[in-house]
């Protein structure tokens, strides 16, 4: 389905007539009676945070399928890569620990190159489809619906870098593929067919036990919820079972200036703004965010309001992963965001103190799985049979 197909999301109105109620809160207080309903009604709208929905499940072969082209290195031009390379199931579906035991702020990429963004977790990343009308990744760059997002990470140089026409001749050469994509499709396997299949595993990947889903909240966390909802404001852009408006928002986040300073990850950058045709390409110092896909300069520095489960398991935080903590987190927000940007006029400073804070952290816990979904990693072999002594050959 494309972009412009999407149903309209059900909490857009919400966001509008709650960011309105939110700046004007105080002089509404003064103002009309009329006024002040709209402003309770725009209250009672926001109770829109709630269990996500359930979801057919997948079936299962399809998704043993995906789950063994999720851990597959053959996937990855080289063979040395795979999705659970940055998205590791060990680590809530993203990295978090590098490879000298350092922790992964910016994410990895195709060997021989660094990327600018924190790897997003994938779990309840379906969840999006329900709204990602302005497309995925943190700034919505990435695909319009999960298959076209797969592929991208698939061919993407600088992600796999794998040509789809490769993916096709690897699966058909391999003769647990081949009995899959019969059992699956009943026919031979295609680069489409294990696309879907990547699919059907990420759609696995949901909250299974949250506190905040099962109704069995802490009471710092009850405390938690009614400031997320209220004085903190939390939910004017976090709303809906997922917990996002599927709308980009400058929070002010400050840059992660590895990502000028390292050469690797600067020419990534360079490189994704220039095939995206982003104006001024080779001079922005900063991440532009949602600018990449709208180029209206008001997006500078906008990201897509990401959701809020499972982030106990997906630290450290925002597109840069420049917060390592839910209290770093708490505090920016208290502080009013970031304040360096012109563009980042959105958030003030909230006035809470120490153990409002700590209940907000309690809150946001509470919407993690309390045992982490994750699922065993599979070992693939991978002995191929390369040409012996080609070059002789050949010469
Ligand atoms: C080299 C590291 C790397 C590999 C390998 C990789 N990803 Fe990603 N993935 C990322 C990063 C980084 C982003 C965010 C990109 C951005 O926002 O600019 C991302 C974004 C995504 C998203 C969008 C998530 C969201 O919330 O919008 C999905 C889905 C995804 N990857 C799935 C996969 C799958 C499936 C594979 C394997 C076929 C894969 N990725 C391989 C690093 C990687
Ligand atoms: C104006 C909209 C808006 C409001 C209000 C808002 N957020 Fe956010 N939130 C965002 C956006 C956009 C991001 C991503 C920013 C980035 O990546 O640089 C984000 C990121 C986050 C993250 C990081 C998630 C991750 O996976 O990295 C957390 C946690 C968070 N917000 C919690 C909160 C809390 C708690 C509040 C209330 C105190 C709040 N937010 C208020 C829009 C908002």
């Amino acid at each position: 389905m494309s972009i412009q197909q999407k149903p309209k999301s059900l909490w857009r109105p919400i966001l509008i007539s709650t960011a309105i109620a939110v700046v004007f809160g105080g002089y509404l207080d003064s103002i009309t009676g009329v006024a002040q309903q709209t402003v309770q009604a725009a209250e009672t709208q926001l109770a829109a945070i709630g269990p996500l929905p359930a979801r057919k499940a997948p079936r299962a072969s399809l998704v043993e399928m995906g789950k063994r082209l999720f851990f597959d290195a053959r996937m990855s031009g080289d063979g040395a890569i795979s999705c659970a390379t940055c998205h590791d199931p060990a680590q809530g579906f993203t990295r978090q620990v590098g490879k000298e035991g350092k922790p992964m702020a910016l994410s990895d990429a195709y060997p021989g190159t660094r990327h600018f963004r924190n790897a997003p977790t994938l779990l309840n990343s379906v969840y999006k489809a329900d709204f990602a009308e302005v497309g995925w990744g943190w700034d919505g760059h990435i695909g319009a619906n999960m298959n076209d997002v797969i592929r991208d990470q698939i061919t993407e140089t600088m992600m796999l870098n794998l040509d789809m026409r490769l993916m096709h001749e690897r699966m058909k050469q391999d003769a647990v593929y081949v009995e899959m994509c019969q059992e699956n499709f009943n026919g031979e396997c295609s680069s489409g067919k294990g696309r879907k299949a990547l699919v059907a595993f990420v759609e696995t990947l949901v909250s299974k036990d949250a506190p905040f889903d099962n109704g069995s909240l802490s009471d710092a966390a009850k405390k938690g919820q009614t400031l997320f909802e209220g004085k903190a404001g939390c939910i004017n852009c976090h709303n809906g079972p997922y917990f996002s408006d599927g709308e980009p928002h400058n929070t002010g986040m400050p840059e992660n200036m590895d990502v000028f300073k390292d050469p690797l990850r600067h020419i990534a950058y360079r490189a994704v703004l220039t095939n995206h045709g982003v104006p001024n390409a080779e001079n922005w110092r900063r991440d532009v965010g949602f600018f990449f896909v709208s180029k209206r300069y008001a997006d500078v520095g906008k990201f897509i309001t990401p959701t809020l489960r499972e982030l106990k398991y997906t630290a450290p935080y925002m597109h840069n992963g420049l917060l390592t903590s839910l209290e770093d987190v708490v505090e920016f927000y208290n502080q009013g965001g970031g304040k360096d940007d012109p563009l980042a006029d959105v958030l003030q400073p909230l006035g809470l103190g120490a153990q409002e804070q700590k209940d907000l952290v309690a809150f946001l816990e509470s919407l993690s799985s309390t045992t982490p979904v994750t699922v065993e990693k599979i070992k693939i072999s991978q002995e191929y049979e390369p040409i012996p002594n080609w070059l002789e050959a050949h010469n």
